[in-house]
Parts: C-alpha cells; structure tokens; sequence
C-alpha cells in the first residue's frame, strides 16, 4: 500500500494552494549591503523554491531606526523595493509563494546602527540586557505617544512597498510591537496585505 507522507499533501492557507507544507522559515542572512538585498539573493531563493511551496523573506527593515543587526535588508525605499522585484519574480517564476516579513526591532539595536547614532527606539527606556552574539544593545529612547502613528506609517508603507516588489503577502514581526503589547508579535504572523494598509 502507497504511503503518504503528511508534510508532503497539499494545503490549502487562506486563498493560497500549496502543493506541500514544507515552509522556508524567514532566516536572516545579513548578505545586504546599505540595506539593499544584493542580485546573490535572486538565485538563493530561487534554488530554494518549489512548485506551490512558500518561501518567507528574511526580515527586512520597514525603516530606517528598524535594524539592529548588519547586512540585513530593507523595504522602505525606491531602490529596496526595485532590488527586492527580481528575486520575488524568479520565486513565482518557479511556481512558489512569496512572503515579505517585514520587521522592527525595537530595542534591539545599538546606535549604530540607527540614523544619526542616536538611540534605537521603543516603549521603555530600559535597555534589554544582557545582548546575544557579541552585541550588547544600547539603552532605548521612549517613544513619545506622537511619534507612535509614525512607526504604523512605516510598517503601512513597508507593506505597500512590498506588494510593488509582488510579494504574496506579509508576515509581521515587531519586537518593537511586542514590546507595547507584551506579546511577542510574531504568531500573530501572516497578516493579510490588505488589513494593514487600510487608515
Ligand atoms: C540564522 C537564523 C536566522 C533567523 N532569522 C529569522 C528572521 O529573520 N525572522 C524570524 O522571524 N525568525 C528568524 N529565525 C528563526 C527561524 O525562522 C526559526 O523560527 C527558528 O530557527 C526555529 O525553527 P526550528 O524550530 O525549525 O529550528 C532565524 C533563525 C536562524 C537560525
């Protein structure tokens, strides 16, 4: 008798048919260079797709005070989305399904990383401690109430970049979100493109 292996069935998400529930997980590379995903990444995940299977980017920068590690790609600008088109394309054009995670991080960053060396930005001023891999974070600037309706601009923005580069959808990750819900914004995932670009 024929035995079926389960991961390999199809499934049906949403309105999305996959031929198979093995799911590239959104890993970051730190391959970019000035927040700018290099053609290198075209045949990456091109080698990785599947007929019908999903691929979900590796978190990608929805601002400028959004980074917090090296090399790690973004989507807020003309160029970032025009980098980002050929490597969703070569994905569709073997079949499988493209995810953008668009991410903060909050906190968790140093000031080097951000604009102008300031400080990275969250809810808190307290830093989180101790860092991982050698990165010791810095200590945060709190948000003023009036600077939040900017950070939900740039993810609104994000996502609208990302449906100019064809992405399927988006998958949310915020560590800086999580932080102000006290949950950690990243099962709340596979956010419908729609539902965040709506004022
Ligand atoms: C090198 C590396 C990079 C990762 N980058 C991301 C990322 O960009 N976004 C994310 O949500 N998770 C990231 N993760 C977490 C993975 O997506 C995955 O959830 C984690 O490895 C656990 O999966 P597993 O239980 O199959 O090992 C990363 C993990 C690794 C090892």
């Amino acid at each position: 008798m024929e035995s079926t292996i389960p991961l390999l069935t199809p499934y049906k998400m949403g309105n999305f048919e996959l031929n198979h529930r093995v799911v590239m997980a959104p890993l970051t590379r730190q391959r970019s260079l000035g927040g700018l995903p290099q053609p290198s990444v075209i045949l990456y995940f091109s080698q990785r797709t599947t007929n019908g299977g999903l691929l979900i980017s590796e978190a990608t920068g929805i601002s400028e005070t959004a980074h917090g590690f090296p090399g790690t790609p973004g989507i807020w600008t003309k160029d970032q989305v025009e980098a980002w088109k050929p490597i969703v394309q070569a994905v569709h054009e073997k079949g499988g399904l493209f995810f953008c995670q668009i991410w903060h991080v909050g906190r968790i960053s140093t000031s080097e990383f951000q604009p102008n060396g300031m400080a990275p930005i969250s809810c808190t001023d307290k830093g989180c401690t101790p860092g991982v891999e050698g990165y010791d974070w810095a200590v945060p600037r709190r948000l003023r109430v009036d600077e939040i309706p900017q950070v939900i601009y740039d993810y609104r923005i994000a996502a609208r970049n990302a449906i100019e580069a064809g992405d399927c959808f988006y998958y949310i990750l915020s560590i800086l979100l999580s932080k102000f819900v006290g949950i950690y914004i990243r099962s709340l995932c596979f956010v419908p493109a729609h539902s965040i670009l709506e004022p």
